[in-house]
């Protein structure tokens, strides 16, 4: 499966959403994450990314692989989202930030 990494917290733009066609993208308060057992590698999801978070399982970048994990945690209680939306205003000031694990919202 594709796997939403670090770069996406705080940034959340949301249109890996609208192209995803079995909808597997659930949201939290500033982090979205992909459902590893309803995924079905189709790649769409991966450009649509502004800040370039989604990686397939296997090529999360390196310091990353606890993100693969974490997608199937999260996606277990977060609910579904299939309609993008505004992002945070201050989203672009977050891309690119190291250490945004932290600031994680559960
Ligand atoms: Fe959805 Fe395809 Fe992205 Fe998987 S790779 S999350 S199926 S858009
Ligand atoms: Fe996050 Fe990128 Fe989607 S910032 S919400 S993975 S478009």
């Amino acid at each position: 499966p594709f796997v939403v990494t670090e770069n996406c917290i705080k940034c959340k733009h949301t249109d890996c959403v609208e192209v995803c066609p079995v909808d597997c993208f659930h949201e939290g308060p500033n982090f979205l994450v992909i459902d590893p057992d309803e995924c079905i590698d189709c790649t769409l999801c991966e450009p649509e990314c502004p800040v370039n978070a989604i990686y397939p399982e296997d090529d999360v970048p390196a310091g990353q692989e606890g993100f693969v994990a974490l997608n199937a945690e999260l996606a277990r209680s977060w609910p579904v989202l299939t309609v993008r939306k505004d992002p945070p205003a201050d989203a672009a000031e977050w891309d690119g930030k190291p250490d945004k694990l932290k600031l994680l919202e559960r």
